[in-house]
């Protein structure tokens, strides 16, 4: 008989940084460009599979709206995990996420495990992406701020990286936190978010 854990997990961060569609991502493997913000919070459960076990996940994906700010302890008190999310096209989000990550350290469960996410990354990893061919872009040698030219097919505003990985992962390192950049876009990142806090769940 397998082992199936249940682990309560709550998304926090700013309004639009993409916590909703990480959950979709995860729970449906589905992307929808125009998402709706959360009213509140929204319930969702996934398994995870790993080598030893199945854990069950219950998610908490809150509401980013200043307005529900209050309404947060209901969802992360007993959490076992916290992925807190930013958008790095958006600086100000990751000093939002760090408001969140302090609250958590102060209020949350001791044992908390969380994550930091740095989302859409898609609109800052230009040739990764199938929708922009581009041959000549091997000639960028004094070129390093990304050029103006990788709006993407689907007509989404040109963005660039606000937040260095190197800035966000030396801020996560030191608060003791996992770290991913994600594109809920893509599916970049999602999964290793919720297989990775699975494994620093104990056992029992
Ligand atoms: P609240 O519920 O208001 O707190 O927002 P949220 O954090 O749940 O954001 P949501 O998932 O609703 O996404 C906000 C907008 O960003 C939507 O239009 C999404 O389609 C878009 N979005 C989310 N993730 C990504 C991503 O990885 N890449 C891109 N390009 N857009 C994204
Ligand atoms: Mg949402």
């Amino acid at each position: 008989t397998e082992r199936s854990v249940q682990v309560k997990l709550v998304l926090l961060g700013e309004a639009a940084v993409g916590k909703s569609s990480i959950v979709l991502r995860f729970v449906s493997n589905e992307f929808q460009p125009n998402k709706e913000p959360t009213i509140g919070a929204a319930f969702l459960t996934q398994k995870c599979r790993l080598e030893d076990r199945v854990l069950r996940y219950e998610i908490w994906d809150t509401a980013g709206q200043e307005r529900f700010h209050s309404l947060a302890p209901m969802y992360y008190r007993n959490a076992q995990a916290a992925v807190v999310v930013y958008d790095v096209t958006k600086a100000s989000s990751l000093e939002k996420a760090k408001t969140w990550v302090k609250e958590l350290q102060r209020q949350a469960n001791p044992n908390i495990v969380i994550a930091l996410a740095g989302n859409k990354i898609d609109l800052v990893t230009p040739s990764a992406s199938s929708a922009s061919p581009s041959p000549e872009s091997e000639d960028e040698a004094d070129d390093a701020t990304a050029t103006p030219g990788e709006t993407t097919a689907s007509g989404e505003p040109e963005s660039l990286r606000q937040v260095p990985r190197e800035e966000a992962e030396a801020y996560a390192q030191e608060a003791g936190l996992l770290f991913f950049e994600t594109s809920a876009k893509t599916g970049e990142g999602v999964v290793e978010i919720f297989t990775e806090i699975a494994k620093k769940i104990p056992i029992d």
